[in-house]
């Protein structure tokens, strides 16, 4: 645990220091859970935000995207079910005056038994070398039968009280458990109580005239609301997609693992219009298709998984969740829903409109059941830089630390050096960079020994560093340094676009979820 709070720690720090993340009006000390980016920061989260658009609408020729508002009118809130049911279960600890969410303290002690199965499956695997096999091991070692035994019956317990609304039970279930104030150790908890997560705002000049308005919590419902404009500008034919990415803004009550849960946030979501019945069949290929453009980030198959929902949100009839291995463990990091037509129905009852599909081929109508997906993109944010974020030891002994992000997303493709700052090298460098700036992110750097000026571009996550010698001068080559093998080329000027296009192309990581 002590190594993990680190290694998070380690990610904070390294994502302020090289100008990924600072935190918000920090000169006035900074407002809880909300974050800026810094001018790294804004391009990798821009180039994530391209990963997900191209995957999801440029390559699928039936989804389209929109950009609805934030603000909407206040009935959607109401028609949608986030008014009366978008609630968290708190608890406060009367010692401490800490607040939590009663159902992330008990997931946290499922996560802490969780934690104990790797240690038992770590510890047989050196026992057993190269014998060892995990599927059976999980599936026949009596401890571990235990552990697992032990967590499914919580989350079920959990899911169920929820699901009844049984808040005692919640507080009985940490009672029975044992659970202590992670800040305090006390466990002299309040009773646990609904919250509702929106945050109101008002619009008009006047304080009679004024309408309550929220801030959005999900941009889910700027696309349900306008199902039909795009359907009918669109000539879609279902199913098809509406996708959109905006921010979203919730009163999170457990806000402190940086921007993993953060007040005001990004998301990337689609909603795909589908006929009632098929929605099983779309709930599996949605499922597979976003596993598909995870691995397709090259962040390793054994940090992904599935967790398919006990309790389920008021719109959906099945969820399941994309957990990824951040530095605290897996969490979620998507979520895919069968939402049925409830949004739709919901939106129709409140509006009065019919918001109905006529199926040509049937001759009928009909509201769409929904299938969606819904990532944060700050969220996968932190899942990138903390993947990537490495300490390597060298050949010398030495360490390096290395940012290693899919070069596809790395905010700056290339880094470009003169060996000296004399002897017309600077001149050289600079126009390569005049050159390369038009199709990638590059940047000058002069400072320092070479050595250190690889550090800190390695540090920064730059793929390329690019270094003109007294050798360019006669031959127009230079040294080309690729940042994960650390290994040199000497190559020709006009030879790097191709070289560097080569790696970052967008193209070929996007084909990898296709093939
Ligand atoms: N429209 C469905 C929806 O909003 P959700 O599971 O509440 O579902 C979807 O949110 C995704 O949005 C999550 O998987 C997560 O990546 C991201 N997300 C949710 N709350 C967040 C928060 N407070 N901070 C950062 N990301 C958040």
């Amino acid at each position: 645990m002590a190594k993990q709070e680190d290694d998070f720690k380690k990610v904070i720090s390294h994502a302020k220091e090289y100008g990924y993340v600072f935190q918000s009006s920090e000169i006035y000390d900074g407002l809880s859970a909300v974050y800026d980016y810094g001018q790294n920061g804004a391009e990798l989260k821009k180039n994530i935000r391209e990963y997900w658009w191209k995957a999801m609408v440029q390559l699928n020729d039936n989804i389209v995207g929109i950009d609805a508002a934030i603000f909407m009118h206040p009935t959607t809130w109401k028609a949608s079910g986030h008014v009366d049911a978008f609630n968290d279960p708190l608890i406060d600890n009367k010692d401490s005056k800490k607040r939590y969410r009663a159902d992330v303290l008990v997931e946290d002690h499922v996560a802490k038994i969780e934690n104990k199965i790797e240690k038992e499956v770590a510890k047989a695997a050196k026992r057993f070398g190269d014998a060892f096999d995990k599927e059976q091991f999980l599936a026949t070692n009596p401890r571990v039968l235990g552990y697992q035994e032990q967590a499914t019956g919580i989350l079920k317990r959990l899911g169920k009280s929820l699901e009844n609304e049984d808040l005692a039970d919640v507080k009985k279930l940490i009672e029975e458990l044992d659970i202590a104030c992670p800040m305090s150790g006390s466990k002299n908890w309040t009773d646990v109580k609904q919250f509702n997560l929106m945050f109101g705002t008002k619009l008009g000049a006047s304080a009679e005239s004024a309408m309550d308005l929220y801030l959005r919590p999900e941009t889910a419902q700027g696309i349900f609301v306008n199902f039909l404009n795009v359907q009918k500008t669109g000539r879609m034919k279902i199913p098809f997609g509406i996708a959109q990415t905006g921010k979203a803004f919730r009163n999170e009550i457990v806000a402190r693992q940086f921007i993993f849960r953060m007040r005001e946030f990004e998301q990337m979501e689609m909603q795909y219009f589908i006929k009632p019945g098929t929605q099983k069949e779309w709930y599996e290929h949605w499922k597979e298709h976003r596993m598909k453009w995870h691995l397709s980030l090259g962040m390793g198959e054994e940090n992904y998984r599935f967790h398919d929902h006990e309790k389920l949100a008021h719109y959906a009839d099945a969820a399941s969740d994309i957990e990824f291995r951040f530095p605290f463990g897996f969490k979620e990091l998507e979520g895919i829903h069968s939402r049925t037509d409830f949004d739709l129905s919901q939106h129709e009852e409140y509006s009065s409109k019919k918001l109905q599909y006529f199926d040509p081929e049937t001759r009928e109508n009909y509201v769409p059941y929904v299938l969606e997906t819904s990532i944060g993109l700050d969220r996968m944010f932190l899942a990138v830089f903390s993947k990537s974020l490495q300490e390597e030891e060298l050949e010398n002994g030495t360490f390096r630390t290395v940012l290693k992000l899919p070069a596809v997303l790395a905010p700056t493709k290339a880094a470009v050096f003169p060996l000296v700052k004399k002897d017309g090298l600077p001149e050289i460098a600079k126009e390569i960079i005049a050159d390369l700036k038009w199709d990638f992110n590059v940047l000058y750097d002069e400072k320092d020994a070479v050595g250190r000026r690889y550090r800190r571009q390695d540090a920064n996550g730059t793929p390329f560093c690019i270094t003109v010698d007294h050798q360019t001068l006669e031959d127009q080559t230079v040294t080309i340094r690729h940042r994960d093998t650390m290994e040199q080329q000497r190559v020709a000027i006009t030879e790097l676009r191709s070289i560097i296009h080569e790696e970052v192309d967008m193209r070929v990581w996007l084909r990898k979820i296709k093939g």
